[in-house]
């Protein structure tokens, strides 16, 4: 139990009306019993804390306190986000007097989540409630960092999107560096543009219902319309592509004419002799099918427009 003769008289003089009028309640227990904690304002927080008060100070969270509050509660300042601090002051050593945001605090994520989630409610993170990373109990903190140093875009805890993710997502991290990927290594694209890690409606956070129109985002040409349609593409562009990067070219699932062949058998193909071994039955493959690409012929693969593109050869 705590003690009056323990309490900081000498480092915080002006407190010491507030807390003798407080401390029958303090010393029966902690912090439950102690009521309430007051809001003391960003000067006293940062008479203390001069390092972190520099560093938010670049930050629009700053900006829009400092300047234009739209809500009493922006108008606190440190404490918007850390809560009224004046336990905190008197007993800064004690874990519970303030609001840390880690996965170390003794705070639940979930209650740290919600202080963000005051403000930050809907627009995005409509789908943040039991989305993936909620579930997961990831902390806005984990990909944020409100008081970073220099004011970056989304103020993230890393330096830019993709190290953020990769922080976790190491099995992305090594797609990405396969032989044929999207440019993101090159920093032409990045995990959010296809990704919301807020949450979404779809089980891998996409920004879009169906996965074909993530990529027609980027690729609209493939979204056609086509006379001639192939059903595969038609259908999702996972079929026959890896999002994040393989080992085969153009980020395909499979090598060529091997991906083609996972549907489509080439016994009776029109372009074939029909030998013995190209028949039903017969013991090798046709020799010439193997190593060419189907794509040599079929070179319409995502749909054709051509009155006589039926078989996609132009
Ligand atoms: C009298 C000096 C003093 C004042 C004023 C003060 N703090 Fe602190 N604060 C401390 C000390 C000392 C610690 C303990 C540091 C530690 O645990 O390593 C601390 C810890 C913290 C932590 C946890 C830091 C961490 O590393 O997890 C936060 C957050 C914090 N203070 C925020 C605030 C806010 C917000 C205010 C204003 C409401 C405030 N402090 C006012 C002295 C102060
Ligand atoms: C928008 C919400 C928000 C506001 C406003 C805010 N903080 Fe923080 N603060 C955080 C978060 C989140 C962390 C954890 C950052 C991390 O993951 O390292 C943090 C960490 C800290 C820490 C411990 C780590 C460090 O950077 O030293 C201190 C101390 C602190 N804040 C003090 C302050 C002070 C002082 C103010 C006002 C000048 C303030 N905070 C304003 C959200 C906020
Ligand atoms: C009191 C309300 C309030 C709270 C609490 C709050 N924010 Fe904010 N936040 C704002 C406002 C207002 C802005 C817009 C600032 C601007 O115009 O740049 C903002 C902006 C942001 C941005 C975008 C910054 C940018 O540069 O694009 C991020 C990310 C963010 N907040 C994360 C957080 C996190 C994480 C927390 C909890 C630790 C948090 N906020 C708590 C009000 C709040
Ligand atoms: C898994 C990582 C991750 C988590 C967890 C996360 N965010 Fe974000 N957030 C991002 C990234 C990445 C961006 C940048 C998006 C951009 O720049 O287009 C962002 C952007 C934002 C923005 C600015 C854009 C906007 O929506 O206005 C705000 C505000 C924000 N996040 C708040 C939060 C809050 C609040 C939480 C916790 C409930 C949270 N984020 C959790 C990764 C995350
Ligand atoms: C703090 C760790 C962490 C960070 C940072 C993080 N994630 Fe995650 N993410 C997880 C965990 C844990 C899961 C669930 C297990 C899994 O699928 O690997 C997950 C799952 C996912 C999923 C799969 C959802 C599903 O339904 O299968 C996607 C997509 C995702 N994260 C995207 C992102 C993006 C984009 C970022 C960066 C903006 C990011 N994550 C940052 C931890 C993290
Ligand atoms: C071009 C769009 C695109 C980009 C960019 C992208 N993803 Fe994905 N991601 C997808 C699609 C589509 C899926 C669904 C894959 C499936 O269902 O097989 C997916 C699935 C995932 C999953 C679920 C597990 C898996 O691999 O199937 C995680 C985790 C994930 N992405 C994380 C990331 C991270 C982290 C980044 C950034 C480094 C990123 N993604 C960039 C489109 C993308
Ligand atoms: C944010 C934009 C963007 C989105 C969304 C996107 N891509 Fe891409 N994609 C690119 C860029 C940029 C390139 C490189 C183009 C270049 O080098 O000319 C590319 C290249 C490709 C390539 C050719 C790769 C190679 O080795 O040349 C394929 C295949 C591809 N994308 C498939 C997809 C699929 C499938 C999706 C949906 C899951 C998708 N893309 C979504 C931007 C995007
Ligand atoms: C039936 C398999 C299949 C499906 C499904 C498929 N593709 Fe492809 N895609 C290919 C093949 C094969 C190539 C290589 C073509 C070549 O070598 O000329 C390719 C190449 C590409 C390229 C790079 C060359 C180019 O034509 O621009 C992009 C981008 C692309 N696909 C996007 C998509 C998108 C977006 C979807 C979904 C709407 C999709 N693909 C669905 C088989 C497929
Ligand atoms: C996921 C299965 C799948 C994959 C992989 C696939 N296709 Fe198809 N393909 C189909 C389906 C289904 C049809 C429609 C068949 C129908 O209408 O009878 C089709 C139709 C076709 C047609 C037109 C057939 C006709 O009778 O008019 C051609 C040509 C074709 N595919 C070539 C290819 C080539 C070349 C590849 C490899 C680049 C490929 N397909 C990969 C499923 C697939
Ligand atoms: C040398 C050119 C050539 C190559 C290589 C080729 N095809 Fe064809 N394919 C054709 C022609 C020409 C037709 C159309 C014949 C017709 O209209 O009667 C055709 C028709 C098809 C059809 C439609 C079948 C039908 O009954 O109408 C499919 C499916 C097909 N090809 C798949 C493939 C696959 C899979 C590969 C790779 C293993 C491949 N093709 C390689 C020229 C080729």
């Amino acid at each position: 139990m705590r003690s009056i003769t323990h309490w900081p008289i000498n480092r915080y003089p002006m407190l010491l009306a507030t807390a003798l009028v407080g401390c029958c309640v303090w010393a029966q227990d902690t912090d439950s019993a102690a009521g309430p904690a007051e809001y003391i304002g960003l000067e006293s927080c940062t008479s203390c804390h001069i390092q972190a008060g520099a560093n938010w100070a670049h930050t629009g969270h700053a900006r829009t306190t400092l300047q234009l509050p739209d809500t009493p509660q922006q108008a606190h300042g440190c404490e918007a986000c850390h809560g009224p601090g004046s336990r905190h002051i008197l007993d800064p050593l004690n874990k519970a007097t303030i609001l840390r945001f880690s996965s170390t605090s003794i705070q639940p994520v979930a209650e740290q989540n919600a202080r963000c989630m005051q403000c930050h409610q809907g627009g995005q993170r409509l789908h943040w409630p039991n989305s993936v990373h909620e579930r997961q109990q990831l902390a806005c903190s984990d990909c944020h960092n409100p008081m970073a140093r220099l004011s970056q875009r989304g103020l993230l805890a890393n330096h830019d999107i993709n190290d953020t993710c990769f922080a976790c997502h190491q099995q992305q991290r090594a797609e990405f560096n396969r032989r044929s990927h999207m440019p993101l290594p090159e920093g032409k694209l990045s995990c959010v543009d296809c990704h919301n890690p807020h949450g979404g409606i779809t089980e891998p956070l996409l920004k879009t219902v169906r996965v074909n129109d993530t990529c027609f985002e980027c690729h609209a040409e493939k979204r056609g319309p086509f006379i001639w349609e192939h059903a595969p593409v038609r259908d999702s562009c996972l079929n026959c592509h890896r999002p994040h990067g393989s080992n085969h070219d153009m980020l395909l699932d499979a090598p060529r004419p091997l991906l083609c062949q996972q549907c489509h058998s080439q016994l009776g193909h029109p372009n074939d002799l029909l030998t013995r071994a190209n028949l039903p039955g017969g013991s090798r493959p046709d020799a010439r099918l193997i190593g060419r690409s189907c794509s040599n012929c079929h070179a319409q693969i995502h749909g054709s427009n051509h009155p006589s593109g039926i078989k996609f050869h132009r």
